[in-house]
């Protein structure tokens, strides 16, 4: 009792407050972050030359005299990113259960309830605990490999480099945390609520379904053109695209000044490069 009176004239503090805005902060730049990158990644759908203009731009190449670029800017960005990742993941673990048990009476109440807002919170904790992991390998691997952005170097990582079933992993739980977060960032602090709020609640979830299913798709076909492209170039793992380009247009200038003599030799070499390319 003495303790409970204690508790209770203790004055308020705001730091769990705090800390939730915090946490809501850093959830709404990673989820939007995620979605421009699901853009920037997604390039590749296009082509490889998408992509390598996607990387390079990334690497402020329009600003170097030789076009290769600064991965220096990445290096930056993906710390930047990386710091928000691991302060969001810390504010977040303070509402995991902690315990069997505790894990056990959050289950049970999830079955008593139905409440599908409740269910969506169960998801974003299961979720935000893999990515912890998968999350952070992928970006320690970029943090340390800034200027390895390429169609064939990315493509290779994938495939050769057996990153594939992560990044799978990775993308089926950041399209369904990133999602539910947004979703529950507009139903905590009231944003886009009209005057009927049960239909706002509903409209919003309905977006939120949308966004999942687009951004999902949009990452299982970039996936999918990485592995083709990564397989294909499992012969030549290591080679950089603007290798490869460079070494393209080195042939075709080379072509004219052979040409004369070994049009023979030419016409073999044109279609080649282009069924490599
Ligand atoms: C600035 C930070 C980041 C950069 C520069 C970056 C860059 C990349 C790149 C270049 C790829 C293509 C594959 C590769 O080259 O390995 C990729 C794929 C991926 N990234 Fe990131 N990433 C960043 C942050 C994140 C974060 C925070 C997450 C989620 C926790 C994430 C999740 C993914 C997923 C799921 C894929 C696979 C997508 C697919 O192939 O469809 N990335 N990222």
């Amino acid at each position: 009792m003495d303790s409970y009176i204690i508790e209770s004239n203790k004055k308020k503090s705001r730091i769990p407050a705090r800390l939730d805005f915090a946490q809501s902060g850093t959830g709404l730049i990673l989820g939007l972050f995620m979605w421009v990158h699901m853009f920037l990644v997604g390039s590749i759908i296009l082509g490889k030359g998408s992509f390598n203009f996607v990387a390079k731009t990334m690497e402020l190449a329009f600003l170097s005299d030789t076009g290769h670029g600064f991965p220096i800017a990445v290096f930056f960005a993906v710390l930047t990113i990386f710091t928000l990742f691991i302060i969001h993941a810390l504010l977040g673990v303070r509402k995991f259960p902690i315990s069997w048990k505790q894990h056990q009476i959050i289950r049970d109440q999830m079955k008593m309830m139905k409440h599908t807002d409740t269910n969506l919170w169960y998801i974003q904790v299961v979720t935000g605990f893999i990515m912890f992991f998968a999350g952070s390998v992928h970006l320690y691997i970029m943090l340390t490999h800034p200027g390895s952005i390429d169609p064939y170097m990315s493509a290779d990582r994938i495939v050769s480099g057996h990153m594939w079933p992560l990044y799978l992993i990775l993308l089926i739980c950041v399209e369904l945390h990133g999602t539910i977060g947004l979703y529950r960032l507009c139903m905590k602090w009231g944003w886009f609520s009209g005057k009927d709020a049960k239909k706002s609640r509903q409209t919003l979830k309905k977006m939120k379904n949308k966004a999942t299913i687009f951004f999902l798709t949009i990452g299982i076909l970039a996936l999918f053109v990485f592995i083709v492209i990564g397989i294909k170039h499992r012969d030549r793992v290591g080679e950089k695209y603007s290798n490869h380009i460079a070494a393209v247009e080195q042939v075709q200038d080379d072509q004219p000044i052979q040409g004369k003599d070994q049009d023979q030799e030419i016409k073999i070499l044109q279609p080649a490069e282009a069924k490599h390319e």
